[in-house]
């Protein structure tokens, strides 16, 4: 018998079990409080609360611990690609060597998209946002996808979850074409995954494309700090999306628009736009600190801050090296890697961040390393959701597979006006 809490509420007591995870993290099992007590729990942005039970993503945010399915983040950016990371999280294991390659030969059977969905491009504006096209394209898939839809058929799901991590790259490289007018490239199944991706983004038909082995790691690597993140805002739509019963396609097309805003994966176009703006304003970092630090302002220093870690947030940590690696190796003299550097050390040694606990979040770096490699910068929050979709896939699966699954439905207090007489518009001032 582990430790029970105990609450007395209008002169009854209960009492509640506790649950404690792999990993010391301690919870309370509120699920009766109501029948018993007649009370619901209110914590606005869910600060407070876990909305399940998982086994696939460990997070420390006091220490800066990042864990998949148990391995740390570290060693896997440096051991696998991306494709392996992603059987990893989806299924819970390291794949063997067949059942890499079997995962492997799956994706790149299903890289194409049906030839009516590549005409939906048509009809975007020039300037649509890549994720509003993301987003949309990924949804369409369940009108053209038909036989697979079926959250509760395992043959159904494994076709879907094939064609959506193949499919995506293309879709994404797609919408990249179409904002710059030039042919669309269909996919090279010879090629593994982020090469494939690069090509359809940066070929064109009449040249010859030569792959930059530095690009294709730094990708792979970027795509493995993004794959998976617990219960972050657009996995949780992800979740709840599905605890519909609402198929992958459409629980995915809601993830990638919770992704999209700038408290969330959004942050990576915002944190260059932001930098842009200092480097255009003459530099000076610490009238933006200062800024930050006043909260009539309403500006926010893009890529700092983590609702969960209070401490340097590991990705960080990694990708500020992968940029710095890349920058010197392409002979790179990027000023807003300069800024980056001097904002943190101000930011990092100032009482306010201090206090708060504030640090380079994943998207601090990322863009730097994106621009770099000639993204523009509305495909950076792509990227993300092309890193972050094996852990959407993971979490999806996870939550179907579970015996306890329920539709999410939070509850409320509602303070609105009390019931009042219907007043005629006749009446009315
Ligand atoms: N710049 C200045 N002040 C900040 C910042 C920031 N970036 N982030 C938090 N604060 C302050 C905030 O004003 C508050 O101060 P006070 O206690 O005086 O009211 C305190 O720090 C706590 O902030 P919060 O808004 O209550 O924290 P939260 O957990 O609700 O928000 C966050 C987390 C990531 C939304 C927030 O830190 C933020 O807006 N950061 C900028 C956007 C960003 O980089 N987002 C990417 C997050 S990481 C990748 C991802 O999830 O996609």
């Amino acid at each position: 018998m582990g430790e029970v809490a105990k609450i007395r509420i209008e002169g009854k007591d209960l009492e509640l079990p506790t649950i404690v995870g792999t990993e010391n993290e301690k919870a309370v099992d509120i699920s009766a409080l109501r029948a018993q007590t007649g009370y619901i729990t209110i914590d606005e942005g869910f600060v407070n609360t876990g909305s399940t039970q998982s086994a696939i993503c460990f997070l420390d945010g006091e220490q800066g611990i990042l864990r998949y399915r148990g391995y740390p983040i570290e060693e896997l950016c440096e051991k696998c690609d991306f494709v392996e990371v992603s059987y990893l999280l989806m299924y819970g294991e390291l794949p063997n060597a067949q059942q890499l390659e079997h995962f492997r030969s799956s994706l790149r059977r299903h890289t194409m998209l049906h030839e009516d969905m590549r005409m939906f491009y048509n009809g975007f504006p020039r300037d649509a946002h890549p994720m509003a096209i993301l987003s949309s394209v990924v949804g369409a898939l369940s009108t053209f996808y038909q036989d697979s839809l079926d959250p509760k058929n395992p043959q159904e799901v494994e076709m879907s979850i094939f064609r959506l991590m193949a499919k995506l790259p293309t879709i994404a490289a797609l919408s990249h074409k179409k904002s710059i007018g030039q042919p669309f490239m269909y996919p090279k199944n010879s090629l593994e995954y982020v090469e494939n991706f690069l090509y359809m983004m940066f070929a064109v038909p009449s040249e010859d494309y030569q792959l930059d082995s530095d690009f294709v790691e730094a990708l792979n690597l970027l795509f493995i700090v993004h794959a998976d993140h617990e219960q972050n805002c657009s996995t949780s739509t992800v979740r709840m999306v599905g605890s519909s019963d609402a198929n992958l396609f459409a629980s995915i097309s809601a993830g990638i628009c919770a992704l999209w805003g700038p408290l969330h994966g959004g942050a990576n176009q915002a944190c260059v736009e932001m930098l842009e703006a200092i480097k255009a304003d003459g530099g000076n970092s610490k009238k933006y600190i200062d800024m930050a630090k006043d909260k009539k302002s309403g500006f926010r220093l893009m890529g700092f801050g983590h609702r969960v870690y209070k401490n340097y947030d590991p990705r960080a940590t990694i990708i500020k090296r992968t940029c710095d690696k890349l920058l010197k190796k392409l002979k790179i003299k990027d000023p807003i890697f300069d800024i980056a550097q001097e904002l943190e050390q101000a930011a990092l040694s100032d009482p306010y961040f201090i206090e708060r606990k504030l640090y380079p979040n994943v998207d601090f770096y990322s863009g730097i390393i994106y621009r770099a490699m000639g993204f523009p910068v509305e495909m950076f929050t792509v990227l993300f959701a092309l890193g972050r979709l094996p852990g959407w896939i993971a979490h999806w699966r996870e939550m179907q597979m579970s015996p306890s699954k329920k539709i999410a439905r939070p509850r409320q207090i509602y303070n609105g006006p009390a019931k009042r007489s219907f007043i005629p518009l006749h009446e009315r001032k």
